[in-house]
């Protein structure tokens, strides 16, 4: 008889943005004259840069003829792609990452998914509340979790970190050791930062203990603070604990196009097994290369054009962070995040419930954010809008939410 994998049975409802989806579809169909905007999902509205499509065309190019057509490619990524984000994400900033340390893929989502693949069953798992949650619902996919607890909000079996306002939106280390450590900065949902001194007192912590930091850097092209860490590596000792996931979605527009990669240092060890050796064995089964002309375009990404245009592009929804937070505070929301992060973290007037202003919002103001309880149980009371809109639509949103 087939039997499923009953882990799945303990997750409720659907995926976040998916339950998001399917309402402002249904509201949609409902009021077709409504002029919905949406800060909901971090997707970007911006192009691809000059430069990237140029490397496009050309990679696209390169396929039509047998002299440089490209099949399968590299499972663990190209040699020229790999070297240039060594050399530009790396090597530039002091960190000491080889280029064979690094694994494209196609997307941080499918690899903050999954990289717990590598962990045993018994591993005790640290996430931040709130937190994206594909890195809880993973977790559960595989059975590292107890059961959804209704009441509380979250699962049995993982230790979570609260996030909130007396902290900074920056988790406490947890008394309780976790074997694996999620970490997200800048912040996705809360769009905070962490200081490089806080990041080393995590590292110090995981390596004093034996923990593994998984650390999803992908917004970090949105720092605009020195004391703020693009990457894990700039701390000492993090070549011992820590894995980092970077996304090529945020910094570049690649939501639809999909990159991604993560740096597995050859010095961690954990159970007598380098963990390189075990995430390149799992990509080597399950994945056969993000695609030529993929990556092609990714490697555009750090040429001089490339960082030039990107500037200018992460600087257009930066401004829109920016109008977001100065808009809504002078209107009287406590809103926090959008100064290192594409994302404006606010509190719901009055105490509403998250979902409660969501249906609110979209109704009176036809604006589609994302509830904070659906981050987790610390979530709830705030709410998530995106800076990925276009300017107009941003500028209109912020009206529109003024004057409700
Ligand atoms: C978000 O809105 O949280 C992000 O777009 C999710 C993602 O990058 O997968």
């Amino acid at each position: 008889m087939v039997t499923v994998n009953r882990n799945y049975l303990k997750l409720p409802g659907s995926y976040l943005f998916s339950t998001i989806a399917k309402k402002v579809k249904a509201y949609k169909e409902a009021n077709p004259q409504a002029k919905v905007i949406s800060l909901g999902i971090g997707d970007v509205t911006q192009p691809l840069v000059p430069a990237v499509i140029e490397a496009l065309h050309k990679a696209v190019e390169e396929m039509g003829h047998a002299e440089t057509f490209h099949g399968y490619a590299p499972d663990l990524g190209y040699e020229f792609l790999r070297t240039a984000i060594a050399k530009n994400d790396y090597q530039h900033r002091g960190c000491h990452i080889e280029a064979d340390e690094i694994f494209v893929s196609d997307g941080a989502k499918s690899d903050s998914g999954n990289i717990q693949e590598i962990f045993g069953l018994d591993n005790k798992v640290a996430v931040c509340d709130p937190v994206y949650p594909v890195y809880v619902d993973t977790n559960v996919m595989a059975g590292r979790t107890g059961d959804y607890s209704q009441e509380r909000g979250n699962f049995d079996g993982v230790i979570y970190m609260p996030c909130k306002e007396e902290n900074g939106f920056v988790p406490e280390l947890p008394k309780e050791v976790p074997d694996l450590i999620y970490l997200c900065f800048p912040n996705n949902p809360t769009g905070g930062a962490i200081t490089k001194d806080q990041l080393q007192e995590w590292v110090d912590y995981a390596n004093k203990n034996g923990s593994v930091i998984i650390y999803d850097a992908a917004y970090e092209a949105y720092i605009t603070q020195d004391n703020v860490p693009h990457s894990i590596y700039e701390c000492e000792g993090a070549r011992t604990c820590a894995i980092e996931l970077r996304s090529f979605s945020k910094n570049a527009g690649f939501t639809g196009v999909r990159l991604g990669f993560t740096v597995v240092p050859k010095e961690l060890v954990r159970d007598n097994v380098s963990l390189h050796s075990l995430w390149a064995r799992r990509h080597g089964t399950k994945f056969n290369g993000a695609p030529y002309i993929v990556q092609r375009a990714g490697e555009a990404v750090y040429s001089d054009e490339g960082k030039a245009q990107l500037k200018e592009q992460v600087g257009y929804y930066q401004r829109n962070a920016k109008a977001i937070l100065d808009g809504l505070s002078q209107a009287g929301f406590t809103v926090s995040g959008g100064v290192n992060a594409p994302y404006i973290w606010l509190k719901t007037p009055d105490k509403m419930a998250s979902w409660d202003f969501f249906d609110y919002l979209l109704e009176k103001a036809n604006v589609v954010g994302t509830p904070g309880s659906g981050f987790g149980a610390h979530g709830e009371g705030f709410f998530r809008l995106t800076a990925f809109g276009t300017y107009e639509n941003t500028l209109e949103a912020i009206e529109r939410i003024k004057n409700l």
